[in-house]
């Protein structure tokens, strides 16, 4: 798996992730086949036991990472990450990353504008049966089966609205949830989902509402997800 800047022919400000989040927050972007900026020498001991594809996944993740901070107008600094797996961002940064084959983004804001970000790309295929179970919450398998038809996947833009949702939970909170524990909302017209936790007050670690709202696309056979958590 090889990515290319720009290989969308959009300009990095009108990359299709941009288009499902607020205009303050930036994106960077990577689509198709070539070579990506190497890591820097801190992030490169931490790809060290990676195997080839993840390494390829990881310096992609922090090249666009670095592409998005400079556009913030920073100086860009090795992107570690925590023993939860998230990047530990630099100070006055939030964001997020997320790769899937033939695409790779970050995207980054003002930690005096946003509390988190949490972003998630997926190929537009269902999810394997035996992993439904695991994933989708009764209410959701009920709602999947009285859709439309429809190019989308629902089940993996659930699935990724979760992801999108976890990033955003974890690096908040540093708390777990898992994928059952919540249950997504949909409106196809305006391309928006919302997470209500069965739990009510757990939202509220992270917001003074009972749901968190996000959006939806799909370009290219991916499935964009986004999520962003305001002060
Ligand atoms: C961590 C997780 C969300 C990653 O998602 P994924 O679809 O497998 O992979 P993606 O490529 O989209 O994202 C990977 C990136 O997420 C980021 N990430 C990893 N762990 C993270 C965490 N705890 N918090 C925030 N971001 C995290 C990293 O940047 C990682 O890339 P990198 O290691 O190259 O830096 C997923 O593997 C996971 O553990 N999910 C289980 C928990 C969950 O989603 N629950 C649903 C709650 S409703």
């Amino acid at each position: 798996m090889k990515y290319i800047l720009e290989d969308s022919g959009l300009h990095p400000n009108n990359c299709v992730m941009s288009s499902i989040l607020p205009h303050d927050v930036v994106v960077e972007e990577l689509w198709g086949n070539a070579r990506i900026d190497p890591l820097l020498a801190q992030e490169r001991v931490l790809a060290e036991r990676m195997n080839s594809r993840r390494q390829q996944e990881f310096s992609a993740g922090r090249a666009v990472a670095r592409r998005a901070v400079q556009r913030l107008g920073l100086e860009p600094l090795p992107l570690l990450k925590g023993a939860n797996g998230a990047p530990l961002w630099q100070d006055g940064v939030v964001g997020s990353i997320t790769h899937c084959e033939q695409y790779c983004a970050a995207a980054v804001a003002s930690n005096s504008a946003y509390r988190g970000i949490g972003i998630d790309a997926e190929p537009n295929k269902p999810l394997p049966e035996e992993v439904r179970p695991f994933i989708l919450h009764p209410y959701e398998v009920a709602w999947i089966a009285s859709a439309p038809a429809s190019a989308m996947s629902w089940d993996t833009m659930i699935f990724s609205a979760k992801e999108a949702f976890y990033k955003l939970w974890s690096s908040v909170t540093g708390f777990w949830c898992d994928f059952k524990d919540g249950y997504v909302q949909i409106d196809r017209a305006k391309r928006a989902f919302s997470l209500s936790f069965q739990d009510n007050g757990r939202m509220n670690r992270l917001t003074n509402c009972h749901s968190m709202s996000g959006m939806f696309h799909l370009s290219n056979g991916i499935i964009l997800t986004t999520v962003v958590a305001n002060w």
